[in-house]
């Protein structure tokens, strides 16, 4: 079942999301609408808050188009190794549509999670999986790429997505 994916200034996406019971019998469920929402809005990641879910919970796919999925489900993620080296790169989120902006990341990261069956893993990524791993968590504690960014910038984005969201509404009335 597709989610509806809440964006900003959704107040629910700046709650902390708690940690997930072992008892907790939603999780696949979830996992499983998480994921379909996340690949018919062609993103690469999401995390429940995303969804009004306050769990910590997060689905990533960093396989292109030309390759075959390859989900990643993840429950009660936390980062417990980072380089020192950071870098560079152009972030989105399908919780601030369309806009994209150079966000600071830890080059590679060791994330420890449970799996789907909840069973206790680690992976330890670099590149777009590292980039994601983080801007997903970061979810999971309220924070959106766009806190990483100058003042002027934020207001720049908000401008721009009030402006794209009355233009949606002019056309709908059309
Ligand atoms: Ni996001």
């Amino acid at each position: 079942m597709k989610l509806e994916i809440l964006e900003i200034p959704h107040p629910l996406l700046r709650q902390k999301s708690v940690f997930v019971n072992k008892e907790d019998k939603e999780v696949k469920k979830l996992l499983e609408n998480m994921l379909e929402t996340m690949y018919a809005a062609h993103g690469v990641g999401l995390a429940a808050p995303q969804v009004g879910v306050l769990k910590r919970i997060v689905v990533i796919d960093t396989a292109s188009k030309e390759e075959k999925p390859n989900p990643l489900f993840l429950v009660n993620p936390k980062i417990i190794e980072h380089s020192e080296e950071t870098s560079e790169c152009s972030e989105g989120c399908l919780s601030v549509p369309n806009q994209y902006a150079s966000v600071q990341r830890y080059t590679e990261v060791t994330v420890e999670y449970e799996d789907a069956d909840r069973i206790v893993k680690q992976i330890k990524a670099e590149g777009l999986l590292a980039i994601a791993l983080q801007h997903e968590i970061d979810h999971l504690d309220g924070i959106i790429f766009i806190d990483y960014l100058s003042k002027l910038k934020q207001k720049m984005i908000l401008k721009k997505l009030e402006k794209n969201r009355k233009r949606k509404k002019m056309e709908d009335v059309e």
